[in-house]
Parts: C-alpha cells; sequence; structure tokens
C-alpha cells in the first residue's frame, strides 16, 4: 500500500454512527490522529450497541446499557440526525440532507444494513421489524399489551426476541421457511439442539413453513398450509440487506454490500468501508462475504483507523468471523466456518456443548452452547497451521485449554 503523504492531518469524515463509524472515530482520536473527523449519523441519539436491543433491553428497558460512550472525544464532531445523501468522488465532497456539503481527504463508509421486509405484511400496524433504538422501545411497548408475539424468520433476531417475550410471559412462535433454524450461522447439528432447547422452553416453532395472511380480528397469522397461530404482535426477523445505495451511485463497485479489501479500500481513492456494509474477503472460506457481527465492525474499525493512522505500515485486517446469540439461557457462539468433512463433539460436565468442524485435517469452525471457555480456547485454532485431532476433543478428561495452548506452541 502506498504511503500516504500527511496522512495523520488529513479530514476523515465517517458516515454511519454506529458502532463501526463510532469506533474508527474513537480508535483515530485514540491513536493521536491529528486531522479533523467527523461522524454523520442519520439517527437522533447518540451512538448506541445494539445487541441488548433484542435481549435484555426487552426484559428491563434499560436505556443506560445501550449508549457506546457518554462522551465522544473531544475531537470528533457528531453530526446528528443528518443524512449524507450524495458522494461526490471527484470534488471529495458529501452532499448532506440540510442541503449543505462536507469536504473530505478520507471518507469512511459505515452505513450498516437494514431489516428486509415482507411486501405483503408491510403496511399493517402490527407488524414491526426489529434494527434501530426506536424500533426496539415500540416493540417493548407493544409486547405490554398483547398476549403473543410472532416472529418470522428463525435466525439470530427472531431467536432472541422470541426468547425474550417468553421470559415476559407471552406466548412466542416462530416460523421460519427454512428446514432448520439459523440456516446462515450455524451448523444443523447445533441448530437441532437450539431448536429441542427453545420448544423446551414453551416456544412454537414451524420449520419449513411461511406466513400467508393475517387475521387482524383474531390477531392470529394463517401459515401457508392453513395452521392458525397466535399473533397479537408480528415482528418480521427475514435477514438485512447492505445501505449500499450511497457507494453504488457513486459508482463504487457493490453487490448488496461495498466490496473492500484487507485495508477496507472500496474501489474509489480515499473512500474507505467497514462494518456490516462491507463485502469483504472471509478469510476461512477465501469468498467474498458480508460479516454481518459486532466483532467484526469493531475489528475492521479498529483495523482502519490503524490505517488512516500509519498507511504505509498497518497490516491487512484478515481476523476470524465469529460472533455470539444470547437466547435465553442458551449462550451460542460461533467462529469460522460451518462445514468441514470432519467433526466431532465436546460435552462439559455442566451439559455446556462445542462441536468442531475439520477440513483437510485443519480445524475450520467451531460452535459452542454454553461453553463460553472452551469455544475461546479452541477458536484461536482456526487458521493457524496447527491442530487437535477428534479424540483429543471429545475425551472426556480433556483439559480443552491445556491441549489448544499446546497445539498452539508446536
Ligand atoms: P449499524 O449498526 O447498522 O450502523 C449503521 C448506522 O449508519 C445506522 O445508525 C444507520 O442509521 C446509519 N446510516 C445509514 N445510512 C446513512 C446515511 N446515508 N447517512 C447517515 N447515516 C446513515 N451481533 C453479534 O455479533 N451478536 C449479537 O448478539 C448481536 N445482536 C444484535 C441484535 C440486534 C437487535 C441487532 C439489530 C444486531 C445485532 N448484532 C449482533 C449485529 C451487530 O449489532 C451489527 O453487526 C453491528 O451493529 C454493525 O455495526 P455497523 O456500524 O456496521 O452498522
Ligand atoms: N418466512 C419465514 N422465514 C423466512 C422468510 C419468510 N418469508 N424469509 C427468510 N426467512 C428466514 C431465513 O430462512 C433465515 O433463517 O429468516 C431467517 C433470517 O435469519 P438471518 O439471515 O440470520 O437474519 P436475522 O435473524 O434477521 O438477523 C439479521 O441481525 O443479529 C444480527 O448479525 C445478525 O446481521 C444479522 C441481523
Amino acid at each position: 500500500m502506498s504511503k500516504l503523504v500527511n496522512a495523520e492531518r488529513q479530514s476523515v469524515v465517517i458516515v454511519g454512527a454506529g458502532l463501526a463509524g463510532f469506533t474508527v472515530a474513537c480508535a483515530l482520536a485514540q491513536q493521536g490522529y491529528a486531522g479533523e473527523v467527523t461522524l454523520v449519523g442519520d439517527e437522533p441519539w447518540p451512538p448506541y450497541d445494539r445487541p441488548p436491543l433484542s435481549k435484555q433491553f426487552q426484559l428491563d428497558g434499560d436505556e443506560s446499557q445501550v449508549w457506546l460512550a457518554p462522551e465522544l472525544p473531544p475531537n470528533v464532531k457528531l453530526q446528528r440526525q443528518r443524512k449524507a445523501l450524495a458522494i461526490d468522488p471527484r470534488r471529495q465532497e458529501l452532499c448532506l440532507d440540510d442541503g449543505s456539503t462536507l469536504p473530505w481527504d478520507r471518507l469512511v463508509l459505515a452505513t450498516g444494513t437494514r431489516p428486509r421486509r415482507l411486501a405483503q405484511l408491510d403496511t399493517l400496524p402490527r407488524v414491526l421489524t426489529l434494527r434501530t433504538l426506536d424500533d426496539a422501545r415500540a416493540i417493548r411497548e407493544a409486547l405490554k399489551s398483547v398476549a403473543s408475539l410472532l416472529v418470522i424468520g428463525g435466525g439470530p433476531i427472531g431467536l432472541e426476541l422470541a426468547a425474550s417475550a417468553a421470559e415476559l410471559g407471552r406466548q412466542s412462535t416462530v416460523v421460519e421457511m427454512g428446514p432448520r433454524l439459523m440456516g446462515r450461522s450455524v451448523p444443523a447439528a447445533m441448530a437441532d439442539i437450539l431448536l429441542e432447547y427453545h420448544r423446551s422452553q414453551g416456544i412454537a416453532i414451524h420449520l419449513g413453513r411461511t406466513v400467508a395472511a393475517l387475521d387482524d380480528g383474531a390477531k392470529e397469522a394463517v401459515l401457508d398450509d392453513g395452521q392458525r397461530v397466535p399473533a397479537g404482535l408480528v415482528v418480521v426477523g427475514i435477514g438485512v440487506q447492505a445501505n449500499d445505495e450511497l457507494a453504488a451511485q457513486a459508482g463504487i463497485a457493490c453487490d448488496d454490500g461495498v466490496f473492500v479489501d484487507g485495508w477496507c479500500r472500496t474501489t474509489a481513492p480515499g473512500v474507505f468501508a467497514v462494518g456490516d456494509v462491507t463485502r469483504q474477503r472471509n478469510p476461512v472460506t477465501g469468498r467474498f462475504e458480508r460479516i454481518e457481527t459486532w466483532a467484526n465492525a469493531q475489528g475492521q474499525a479498529q483495523a482502519l483507523a490503524s490505517i488512516l493512522c500509519n498507511p504505509g505500515e498497518a497490516r491487512a485486517y484478515d481476523a476470524v468471523p465469529w460472533f455470539w446469540s444470547d437466547q435465553g439461557g442458551a449462550r451460542l457462539q460461533c467462529a469460522g466456518a460451518l462445514t468441514g468433512e470432519q467433526q466431532a463433539w465436546r460435552v462439559d460436565a455442566a451439559g455446556g456443548r462445542v462441536l468442531v468442524h475439520w477440513s483437510g485435517g485443519r480445524i475450520t469452525g467451531v460452535a459452542a452452547l454454553n461453553a463460553a471457555r472452551d469455544f475461546v480456547q479452541l477458536k484461536k485454532l482456526i487458521l493457524p497451521r496447527t491442530t487437535i485431532t477428534p479424540e483429543q476433543l471429545s475425551a472426556p478428561a480433556a483439559n480443552i485449554r491445556a491441549l489448544v495452548q499446546q497445539a498452539l506452541v508446536l
């Protein structure tokens, strides 16, 4: 990568004040970046964290737990409730919705994603989606006056919310189109255990089905096989799409996500992108993917701050993707890829489980349910050319931490 002249004095404009945008701004300040940093966000709130919105926030409504930081560093200017409408890459300007323009030397796109919608249900007032703090407030409020929640989509959003509503005493139903839960992000064998867990908690789960119609009078939904399920409130959690229109309109390469390389560079000079909006090379699968996780948004943003501060020295970002999802009493954690020709389980004394995948003798993925300590250790073996064997993993007396340390020094 070519060294930039006076990189440390260049103005940086960041579009999107979510986790990724916020982290770039704070990390630049922490690293002593001397240029002007402006963070432009279209939401009315200071930067906040989304993971609590489907979990603890639904239970206690405690907003003090969602803010990312009480204050931004003094040299970061935050423009709230300001939408970026267009990028002029030639003039290096960003056009905002109040008619003003912001000049930039370096532009960072951190515009995240938005929920996919179901067109046939979109106009009904009882049908919500969950992405923002306002969405979470609306769901929490609506849950107070209904007996039941129907979630369309059995991914992390649907299952976390269904579990929270069940904890609040609401009758929870999940309708998933695919043959199993969490099809995008969890191995099938682990999804089966999750299914069993949620059903044991009283959550009704319909696989291979979707919603054909809503019966507003009866507060029920009609599934595509004619079954009727309770639906006092309906939340659609069927995945997300990238907010990549700004980039696309500026001629930057996108495909439901802005393409970036390991240095977070887009195809336009001086324009970078981080977080959920990016389509980046997954170091485990080798494919360009959108990695929709908190850890990626934070890690990629920190990497970009180093790249902007030390363009000649910073190394490419290539962290192993991972995420967690707390679904009631189930803490799920997954890292790496879901596939591999060989797999083995470990079940600990407290009932925690880990499923490890191997491909070509190397560990490619780890999925854990209520086994956080083993997960943290085994995740370290995903990219290095070192491994433990399925037999070592599954041996009842195995000390996973010791085995991993041993493998790493070999
Ligand atoms: P976002 O958080 O989407 O932020 C993008 C921001 O940019 C938004 O504020 C958006 O309004 C703004 N924006 C967009 N366009 C413009 C524009 N033109 N002008 C100005 N501003 C703009 N991940 C996990 O790993 N584990 C979890 O348990 C987990 N739980 C989650 C629970 C919920 C309810 C949700 C919604 C997500 C969860 N995630 C979880 C995912 C995680 O929160 C995301 O990966 C992370 O928020 C991505 O951060 P981001 O900054 O890239 O995007
Ligand atoms: N009817 C029922 N289910 C559907 C339908 C439909 N019409 N369309 C899609 N689905 C299912 C998919 O099969 C999938 O299992 O919805 C599920 C959506 O799962 P994800 O793609 O994982 O998306 P979601 O749960 O909405 O999470 C969105 O939030 O927590 C973050 O990182 C997560 O970025 C992700 C985002």
